[in-house]
């Protein structure tokens, strides 16, 4: 194997859970990638030889983001939608049919090519790891290849046939189907299940059942809740344990316990709050209760089309009380712990080496310039992209 010495480095974040601060920080850093992981990380006046040297400037290096929730498999364009709620209209979930409507006259390989564009967008933002859900063909057929594309782009897929109700069926039939045949037809392409609970979507107990039989096939759950209003989702994740439940804008101080005692990582969508504007979740009373917290895109046509992890923590930090240093830990390392990955989302040893070289001096820059294209190369798996 290649190894390569990555030197030079102003700031480097390596997420090292053994370090005094949350980032790991080290100064004047270097890294030695061996074949696809990390090697070494330390100071650049201790590091080893290796065959190849890479310059980094001065400038600094983080791990690349972990986007543990997004909706890439779809067509259509809601644009209009978005500019109507800009003028004044509500965010309703029942827009997600017409992106029904769109993804199902859609061919394979037009999803297959729009995914692999956003995943490239993604990447050229520093994402190395994404999560991909189904949830916008509503039917077997289109819901068992939405995942099927999916799969051929992470192995984080997850099965969202319970986003909402279809048209032209019952919610008790429409359970029924996503808890059987379509469920068998979903489980051997996904390895997460989860489902949208909301009013105007699914309600406790048909989440319950939607999780528990994909738990019955191996499947893990995930939940969206407590996005629109406050309701019962969050404390429905945090009894069933689930690793992550996403959104928690409405919370009671009751959702805010039962996450503190459990171990359920709250995954924060800030760009949702933007595009549909609404008030933002409050980071910072989760934090401060002892909550593990994760930042992800939630990128879909509906209620957030953005690809950006750094729009995502410079939001986070203005709006949600969180500092720089919260924000990129919970887009890194916080993604991770949300996928039960221990291979991504820091760099230290065995570590996978994916990261991002960023044209600033320090990690700071992500909030202190947004909207800035910071990202400068990305490594995936030791390779640049
Ligand atoms: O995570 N909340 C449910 N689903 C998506 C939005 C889907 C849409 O509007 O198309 C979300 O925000
Ligand atoms: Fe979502």
């Amino acid at each position: 194997m290649t190894t390569t010495l990555i030197t030079n480095i102003g700031e480097l974040v390596t997420n090292d859970s053994e370090a005094d601060d949350l980032l790991g920080l080290v100064e004047d850093a270097a890294l030695v990638v061996d074949g696809t992981t990390i090697a070494w990380a330390g100071r650049a006046a201790d590091a080893p030889a290796a065959d190849v040297q890479v310059d980094a400037g001065g400038r600094a290096v983080i791990p690349g983001f972990v986007d543990s929730h997004s909706h890439l498999v779809f067509a259509g364009d809601r644009a209009a939608e978005f500019a109507a709620r800009m003028a004044g209209e509500s965010y309703a979930a029942g827009g997600i049919r017409t992106t029904v409507a769109a993804t199902r006259a859609a061919t394979d390989e037009q999803l297959t090519s729009h995914v692999a564009r956003l995943v490239g967008e993604m990447r050229r933002q520093g994402t190395t790891t994404v999560e991909i859900k189904s949830g916008y063909g509503l039917s077997v057929h289109d819901e068992a290849r939405s995942l099927a594309v999916a799969r051929q782009f992470t192995p984080e897929t997850t099965f969202l046939g319970a986003h909402v109700v279809p048209s032209g069926t019952t919610p008790e039939e429409y359970v029924a189907l996503v808890t059987g045949p379509m469920l068998e037809a979903c489980a051997p392409h996904a390895r997460w299940i989860d489902a949208f609970c909301e009013t105007g979507a699914f309600d406790a107990d048909q989440s319950r059942a939607v999780l528990s039989a994909g738990a019955a096939v191996g499947l893990r759950g995930r939940l969206h809740a407590n996005q629109l209003g406050p309701g019962p989702g969050v404390r429905l994740a945090c009894e069933l344990d689930l690793l992550a439940v996403d959104h928690c804008t409405h919370l009671t101080d009751a959702d805010v316990a039962a996450l503190a005692g459990s171990g359920t990582i709250a995954t924060l969508l800030a760009g949702v709050e933007f595009s549909t504007r609404q008030p933002y979740p409050d980071a910072r009373r989760l934090l401060d209760a002892g909550v593990r917290v994760a930042l992800a895109s939630d990128c879909n046509p509906g209620s957030c089309f953005t690809s950006s992890l750094p729009f995502c923590i410079a939001l986070a930090v203005r709006e949600m009380g969180m500092t720089p240093a919260e924000a990129l830990y919970a887009a890194t390392a916080g993604g991770a712990a949300a996928l039960d990955r221990d291979d991504v989302g820091r760099l230290t040893p065995d570590h996978r080496a994916d990261l991002v070289l960023l044209d600033a001096p320090s990690y700071l820059h992500l909030a202190y310039r947004p909207g800035v294209p910071l990202v400068t190369r990305t490594w995936v798996d030791g390779r640049p992209i």
